[in-house]
């Protein structure tokens, strides 16, 4: 089947939920939050690929003490909008994480296996410490008991995309966070969980 192409993304949009500038002073308020929070501390910025690289390099330029990155890519959908629970790793870690104070910056927490399964796995690594900062958190489906430490915002349980999230792979360029229309699973019956 052929794909259809809109001219402009923003037109297979219905619902605005989060504004580029509600995005942008929340990052800032987080990014100063975990400054003070990690004063002193051997900061390591992990990454989930790829729904979190534009939070990621927002975030990053509003934390104002030393810090490194590093990246990981992880599925537990695949293709597919519903979790299956099986969190599988793409890309690994490039460095040791051992005696470093690791903060996890992931896109969203929704059914949590995604998060719960990175944080016994970066634990297992002797870290200083591990902790969890998402850009959003859908709590109705959560399965497992993750809370993140930092979070910008709770949104309900509808699926979004934008500001690196996506559905299928596209709609991660959109500067905001937003609810697809319709038409967009329409296309060949298959919708979000
Ligand atoms: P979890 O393991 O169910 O918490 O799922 C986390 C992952 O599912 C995220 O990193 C996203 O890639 C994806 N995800 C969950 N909800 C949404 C959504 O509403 N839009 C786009 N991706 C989502
Ligand atoms: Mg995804």
């Amino acid at each position: 089947m052929s794909e259809r192409l809109p001219e402009r993304i923003e037109d297979d949009i219905k619902e605005i939920l989060l504004s580029a500038e509600q995005i942008e002073s929340k990052v800032a308020q987080l990014g100063e939050e975990i400054s003070r929070d990690y004063q002193g501390k051997d900061l390591l910025l992990v990454c989930i690929l790829k729904g979190a690289l534009v939070f990621m390099a927002d975030l990053m330029r509003r934390i104002t003490i030393p810090m490194c990155i590093d990246t990981m890519a992880v599925t537990s959908y695949g293709a597919s909008t519903v979790s299956s629970g099986v969190v599988r790793i793409v890309k690994d870690l490039d460095a040791a994480v051992e005696g470093k104070h690791v903060l996890i910056v992931e896109d969203i927490v929704d059914s949590g296996l995604t998060l719960s399964y990175l944080v016994s796995y970066l634990k297992n690594r002797k870290p200083a410490s591990v902790r969890v900062c998402t850009l959003l958190d859908k709590p109705d489906r959560r399965q497992a008991p993750v809370v993140p430490d930092y979070n910008g915002f709770v949104i309900p349980d509808k699926f979004v995309v934008g500001y690196g999230l996506d559905y299928r792979e596209k709609y991660r360029n959109l500067p905001f966070v937003g609810v697809p229309m319709d038409r967009v699973w329409n296309g060949d019956g298959e919708g979000p969980a």
